[in-house]
């Protein structure tokens, strides 16, 4: 079944159009070594992260109004402070301590929080960034040299998670860039959209799952008590339990704040989701066939939000809580954030405005997008969590 390339959709310029071909002839090559095909997850693995090719390790802009698609730290400064805040409440509690930033993308939110927290005279030790693209490495520390050039020596950028963290683990979109598999339910058995080269293009080509897919599908079927009817397609992210070690390992003390857009299982396998949760974002348009621009367009995947609680109970966490962002951000110090915007000129108030109702309207951020606590230790959950925990619907 090969995917066309949506009419919708801007026509790459020929430098990113070159670069893609580069990206295309690297997965061939893949592939072909594999024998003819390769699992999606490995197909969105090279596209996302193959060095110095993929979508995130190589130079285009990727976040903002001038790349594929926008972030809430790049929405606005608010987030950032009401973080920021967040951070505050777990660093008092620890007697001060480090934050560590998983996949910073290009720096905002580290800028702003370094900047909240000092305002706040509460600065951490350090403020650690582990981050897989080499590229977006550089951009986050030409960003932070221009925005918090005297608090340079507190940030560093790290290879491996670091051990004993005493503080705050953030990741903003983090999971939904995890790579994952995705399965197609047949009378016969699970199956596995694995990925071939086509006549015109890189197709999808279904194969028995692998042992570790299908039973992690039997498990989901299991546990909601059905089978996933004929044709029922969707994503698993098997990278999940590994991920969430990694952080369990890191953190001795403190709390990890995980932000993405994201369900619970229940809802994420629901039988009217027979499309999966795999989106394609190129230059602002949102589609969903992630074969096409390899290497130049974003391919993310919403979170199973039980499959983050399900592994971090599992590597000795707590889960602190589980709340829409709306509800994390006006519980978090919104309104602290807001102070003084009496005082700001008319125009900037509709500035302000517009970037707030982003960040918390139903219809925008405020809904799909969650926030999660885990944490370790006799840490207070942060405040974030206190208007609207909803752990008890993972
Ligand atoms: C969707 S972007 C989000 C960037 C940024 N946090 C933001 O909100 O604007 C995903 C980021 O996670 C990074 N990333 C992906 N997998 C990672 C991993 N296993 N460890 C650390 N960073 C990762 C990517 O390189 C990229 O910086």
């Amino acid at each position: 079944m090969p995917h066309d390339q949506p009419p919708t959709l801007p026509a790459p310029d020929a430098t990113s159009a070159a670069h893609s071909e580069r990206v295309a002839a690297f997965i061939r090559e893949r592939i072909g070594a594999a024998g003819g095909r390769i699992s999606f997850a490995e197909f969105m693995q090279h596209a996302l992260y193959a060095p110095g090719l993929g979508y995130y390790a190589a130079g285009s802009t990727k976040f903002g109004g001038a790349g594929d698609f926008i972030t809430a730290p790049e929405v606005s400064s608010v987030f950032g402070g009401v973080v920021a805040r967040q951070c505050r409440e777990v660093l008092d509690q620890t007697g001060g301590g480090e934050i560590l930033e998983y996949g910073a993308g290009s720096g905002k939110l580290a800028a702003d929080v370094l900047t909240a927290l000092r305002r706040m005279d509460t600065l951490p030790t350090a403020y650690n960034i582990l981050e897989v693209s080499a590229d977006l490495r550089q951009r986050q520390e030409v960003r932070l040299r221009e925005c918090v050039p005297d608090l340079m020596e507190l940030v560093h950028w790290l290879d491996t998670p670091p051990a004993a963290v005493r503080g705050v683990i953030l990741a903003n979109e983090v999971v939904d860039a995890l790579p994952v598999e995705r399965f197609v339910c047949r009378d016969s058995g699970v199956m596995q959209q694995c990925v071939a080269e086509g006549q015109e293009g890189f197709e999808f080509v279904e194969t028995a799952a692998a042992a570790r897919l299908a039973s992690a599908v039997a498990a989901i079927e299991d546990e909601l008590g059905a089978q996933f009817p004929d044709g029922f397609v969707s994503e698993i992210c098997l990278a999940v339990p590994d991920w969430i070690a990694g952080l369990s390992s890191a953190l001795d003390e403190g709390v990890a704040l995980l932000f993405d857009y994201g369900v619970s299982r229940r809802e994420y396998y629901a039988a009217e989701r027979s499309d999966g949760w795999l989106r394609c974002h190129f230059r602002h348009h949102a589609h969903n066939n992630p074969l096409i621009l390899p290497g130049i367009q974003d391919l993310t995947t919403w979170v199973d939000f039980t499959a983050i609680a399900e592994a971090a109970v599992a590597t000795g966490f707590e889960i602190g809580g589980y709340s829409a962002q709306a509800q994390f951000l006006m519980a978090g110090g919104l309104d602290a954030e807001l102070q003084g915007f009496a005082e700001l000129a008319l125009k900037e108030q509709f500035e302000l405005s517009r970037q707030v109702k982003t960040l918390t309207l139903p219809g925008e951020m405020g809904e799909h997008f969650k926030c999660m606590a885990l944490q370790k230790g006799a840490i207070a959950t942060p405040s974030g969590f206190s208007l609207a925990d909803r752990t008890h619907v993972l």
